[in-house]
Parts: structure tokens; C-alpha cells; sequence
């Protein structure tokens, strides 16, 4: 089952100017997002061949910015916080690594990808409906906000496209345990 992640990083870097050396203490919660880079395509066995994780990186300097990490080609993927935001200072910089594309693409335009190529969408939501309900199929593509959550006008574009509301649980859970929950489910329902 091939998953797609979308992680709207309200506060993300848009340029290469986070310290690799204090991520959680300089502006753009690049701990956040490295974390999401290693839950969505880290595993002991290699990069995980069926995620892709798309980073929406809305904060300074020059905002918008994705940096999509396609697990099918990635060479390897780095399992510490460090290492993964190095990877995206160096996605950032220019520098070519394989199976890291960095584009201009706004939350919409990157929505409407997903939606031509014909992924069914589901938004991650605390109050949405239980996720053990719901049928995934061969492929999906889920939807995360950062740690202040998804913006009014990003849901009000999710629920126009009708983008299905999925909890994975009651409480609040940080957006890189939400992917690795996903990862988990999937992966046991392909082993059924
Ligand atoms: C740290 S949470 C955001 C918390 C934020 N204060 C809020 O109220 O939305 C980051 C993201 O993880 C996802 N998320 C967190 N808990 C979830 C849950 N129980 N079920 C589904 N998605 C969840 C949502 O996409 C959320 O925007």
C-alpha cells in the first residue's frame, strides 16, 4: 500500500538558514519536520520503498517551498534529527540527492497534485472518524498540520475537495508519532 504524507510546516525555513546545531531552538520547528522525514522513510531494512513525504515549508525567508522525499529512490535515509535536517539544509541548498526534489509549490498546488494523480485524501484529525472504520486503498494520501494544527483556510480547501476526516486516536499526537501510527496500520493491514 503506498502512502503519500503531506506536512503543512506553517513555520518551516523556506531557505537553508536553520542551525543544525539547536533545531528545536531556532525558528522553524526543524526538529518537527526531521522527525516526520525519518518516521515517514526511515526503516532498519532501508528507505521505506512505498512513502513519499511532501514538506510544505510556509515559513521565512521566501515562502512557498516543498521538498518532497520519494522513498522508491532514495538511496538512504538518516535515522537521526540531525542527519534528516541536513538532508533537507542540503535539499535546500541546490545540492542534488537522489530521490530529494525541491520545487516552488503552494499547500494547493501540491493538494491538486495529489488529487490528479488520483490519491484518495485524507486529512488527519483528531475529531475525525475512527481510522480502524475506514477503508484505505492500494494507495493514499494523508494530510498533517504542524504543531499549531492545519489552518482554517487549508481545511476549508480539504473539506471542498471532501477530503476524509481520520482520527487515530483521542488525544492531540505530534505529527511524526501520527505518521509512524499510519505506517503501522497500513502495514498490518497488508498483512492481513
Ligand atoms: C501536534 S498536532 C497539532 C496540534 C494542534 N494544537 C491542533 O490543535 O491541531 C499535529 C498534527 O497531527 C495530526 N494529529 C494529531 N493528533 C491526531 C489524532 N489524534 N488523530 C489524527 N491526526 C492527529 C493533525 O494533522 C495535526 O494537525
Amino acid at each position: 500500500m503506498f502512502r503519500a504524507f503531506l506536512l503543512k510546516a506553517s513555520e518551516g525555513r523556506s531557505a537553508p538558514d536553520f542551525s543544525l546545531k539547536s533545531l528545536a531552538g531556532s525558528p522553524g520547528r526543524t526538529d518537527l519536520i526531521a522527525r516526520c522525514i525519518i518516521s515517514a522513510l526511515y526503516s532498519t531494512k532501508g528507505p521505506r520503498k512505498d512513502s513519499r513525504l511532501t514538506l510544505v515549508l510556509e515559513g521565512s525567508p521566501d515562502p512557498p517551498v516543498t521538498v518532497t522525499f520519494e522513498g522508491s529512490i532514495m538511496e538512504s535515509v538518516p535515522k537521526s534529527e540531525v542527519g534528516a535536517a541536513k538532508m533537507l539544509f542540503d535539499a535546500l541548498s541546490g545540492i542534488k540527492i537522489r530521490g530529494v526534489k525541491m520545487e516552488r509549490k503552494s499547500f494547493e498546488r501540491a493538494v491538486a497534485e495529489m488529487r490528479e494523480q488520483q490519491l484518495p485524501i485524507f486529512y488527519l484529525h483528531e475529531e475525525g472518524e475512527d481510522s480502524r472504520g475506514v477503508s484505505f486503498g492500494k494507495d493514499s494520501a494523508f494530510i498533517l498540520g504542524d504543531q499549531k494544527g492545519l489552518d482554517p483556510q487549508s481545511e476549508h480547501l480539504l473539506d471542498g475537495l471532501k477530503a476524509k476526516r481520520v482520527s487515530l486516536g483521542p488525544y492531540p499526537y505530534l505529527a511524526s508519532h501520527c505518521i509512524t501510527i499510519v505506517q503501522s496500520e497500513l502495514d498490518l493491514l497488508e498483512k492481513r
